[in-house]
């Protein structure tokens, strides 16, 4: 995600330095303009702000909070756009409001061809003030950045629609692989299901993936749904929800970690269902 939207502010002239810890990931964004770093301070000394677009939030303490990096942390704002849990989004807060910076979370809806036509889902866990300072940076990601509430609460509401991934997709699985086994047509099931008020459109998106068993060149990977289901199932164990059924959606993502699919695309948990 942090190469299309690094490519994203590009296009739109915003002046970029990119950091990842991997040089050769980020030789496109050099080629299309960008300076480049493997040293986060180097990026983060040069720029009065830094979007966290990283894998979770033990990566983004890494970048932040290495001895190199903590002395310019000071006035500077950090938005944090990765999906992690509130109460790790308040914890990185508190640290760089500790050290002197500003933070905003914004987690996303959305994956890189929404990056590519601007259209990703964008919500703020931030102060009413530092949403409309930054409102136009985010703008170039999503049409309509959304302000949700204080730091933990656009982490809160990103989670709860990964949920909504995780448990969509295997409950939709399930029934493919029932009507398969049945050797019921798929189309004509379809037809019935895309009438009903049971019909969600990522159904169709992942029909033709699950069916051909293909889950190459994935947008979002098996492993980042493991790392989101997890963070769901720790922060609503707090509040006391009941979790059966995620807990048993979280057996069958590590099953289709465990047959290899970790950076395949999430619908492989398709064959932990029907293999
Ligand atoms: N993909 C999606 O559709 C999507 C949609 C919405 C939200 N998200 C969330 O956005 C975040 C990024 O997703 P992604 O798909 O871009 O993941 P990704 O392709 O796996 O990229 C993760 C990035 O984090 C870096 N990283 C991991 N551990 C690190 C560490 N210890 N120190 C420094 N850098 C580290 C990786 O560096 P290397 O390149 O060196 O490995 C890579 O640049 C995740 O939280 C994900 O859940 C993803």
């Amino acid at each position: 995600m942090g190469q299309p939207m690094g490519l994203r502010l590009i296009e739109q002239n915003v002046p970029l330095i990119a950091y990842n810890r991997t040089a050769a990931k980020l030789q496109l964004l050099q080629e299309k303009g960008a300076i480049v770093t493997n040293s986060p301070e180097v990026a983060i000394k040069a720029a009065d702000c830094f979007i966290l677009m990283l894998a979770d939030s033990a990566a983004s303490e890494e970048v932040l909070f290495s001895d190199a990096s903590r002395p310019y942390l000071s006035d500077r704002t950090f938005i944090q756009m990765g999906t992690i849990a509130p109460t790790e989004s308040q914890r990185l807060h508190d640290a760089i409001v500790a050290a002197g910076g500003e933070y905003l979370e914004a987690p996303v809806l959305g994956s890189i061809p929404q990056v590519q036509t601007r259209e990703l889902i964008v919500m703020v866990g931030s102060t009413e003030e530092q949403f409309n300072r930054w409102f136009n940076l985010l703008k170039h990601f999503s049409p309509e950045p959304i302000h949700i509430g204080p730091v933990g609460t656009a982490a809160a509401t990103k989670l709860a629609l990964n949920q909504l991934i995780v448990s969509l997709t295997g409950a939709f699985g399930l029934s493919l692989g029932f009507i398969e086994r049945y050797g019921v047509d798929v189309e004509q099931f379809m037809q019935i299901l895309r009438q009903s008020a049971l019909y969600a459109p990522t159904f169709d998106k992942k029909l033709s993936r699950m069916s051909d068993r293909n889950y190459a060149n994935p947008n979002f990977p098996t492993k980042h749904l493991l790392k989101d289901t997890d963070l769901f199932l720790e922060q609503a164990r707090e509040l006391g929800l009941n979790l059966n059924s995620l807990e048993g959606m979280r057996q069958i993502v590590q099953k289709a970690i465990d047959l290899g699919f970790a950076d395949d695309d999430y619908s492989a948990i398709y064959s932990a269902i029907n293999d």
